[in-house]
């Protein structure tokens, strides 16, 4: 195989090569992940381990990127209009094979739920695709090319999604152009709970209604806010991840999309979580917690303010996934 524009490879052992040139087909999980985590819009966001989607990548002789299953949710079977056909096919067209891929997808993460739906579908091909071509290509270069297709959903090229769904943990991205992607370190007890109301925002809309500019104090605030959760990760300090997870600048205007969301912070405070938030564009409202017992406790309170709503959701504790996308089979 020839590799147009490779820069940067990553290693595998040479029985493991050999494995993965034997291999026709992947079975792959593409996990959910949270982006923005309150401080951090657009750059900052972790992976979850509870809930993500399954996909199958497969080597075929007929060349191209061919979408043959789809499960889950309605979306599209042309790859050109699909996120995941088109991550594929800018890593495709980076390439110079003889043959093509097939994709399925196996859709759990609702579309339009903020817990990166796009993202698992963009990651997916291109780290599935990547493994039957025996790892060509790093994760920086995937997230590259899974960029291409979250553009297609959200309008915009960002990867606070992505990076935690392909390198786990919790991620910085640096910068878009040239791509910079930090991996920054989970404390060992931290826990999310994330609650899904069963409606849809679409990151697009969500983003519309975004000022253009913010005054000087809120940036302040929100840059010290950013820095400060950082350097709490780094030092496993709950307490100033609890102080740090503030947004003033997004929240105000996002909050008012979600039902019931003041009420549903306050609870998880009051059930002891370090702190609240939009995950990505909304709906779905992210906590974190100091154990699994706490993130319990704040699933309980937050089920209790929506069960009265009469919207239908989904709720998961998860611990923060430090692997990312991984093959099932
Ligand atoms: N940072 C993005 C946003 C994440 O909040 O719009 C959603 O894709």
């Amino acid at each position: 195989m020839e590799l147009h524009n490779q820069s940067d490879i990553s290693c595998s052992s040479a029985a493991e090569n050999y494995l993965i040139e034997k291999m026709n087909e992947i079975k792959i999980f593409s996990p959910a992940t949270v982006a923005n985590v309150a401080c951090g819009f657009d750059v900052l966001g972790f992976c979850l381990d509870s809930v993500g989607d399954d996909m199958v990548i497969r080597k075929t002789d007929k060349k191209g990127i061919h979408i043959t299953r789809i499960e889950g949710f309605n979306l599209p079977y042309e790859a050109e209009l699909n996120v995941a056909g088109v991550s594929a096919l800018a890593m495709y067209d980076a390439i110079d094979v003889d043959f093509g891929f097939e994709i399925e997808i196996y859709k759990n993460i609702k579309p339009g739920s903020g817990i990166g739906s796009s993202a698992a579908s963009a990651v997916g091909s291109v780290f599935g695709m990547n493994e039957l071509l025996n790892r060509p290509f790093s994760k920086t270069q995937l997230t590259e090319f899974a960029i291409k297709g979250e553009a297609l959903a959200s309008k915009c090229e960002h990867a606070d999604n992505l990076a935690p769904a392909l390198f786990g943990g919790f991620t910085l991205v640096k910068s878009i152009s040239p791509l910079r992607i930090l991996e920054i370190p989970s404390p060992d007890d931290l826990y999310a709970t994330i609650i899904h109301p069963q409606i849809e925002i679409k990151t697009s809309e969500s983003r519309a209604i975004l000022p253009k500019e913010v005054p000087l104090s809120e940036a302040i605030e929100q840059w010290a806010n950013l820095g400060s959760l950082v350097h709490a990760l780094h030092t496993s300090d709950y307490d100033l991840i609890s102080n740090s997870l503030t947004d003033v600048i997004v929240e105000p205007h996002r909050g008012k999309l979600i039902p019931e969301f003041n009420a549903v912070k306050t609870a998880a405070l009051k059930a002891g979580a370090l702190g609240a938030g939009i995950s990505g564009s909304g709906p779905s409202i992210f906590s974190l917690s100091k154990s699994s017992e706490t993130a319990i406790k704040v699933k309980d309170a937050m089920e209790s303010i929506y069960s009265k709503t009469g919207i239908a959701f989904e709720i998961h504790v998860s611990k923060i996934n430090t692997n990312g996308v991984k093959i099932i089979n």
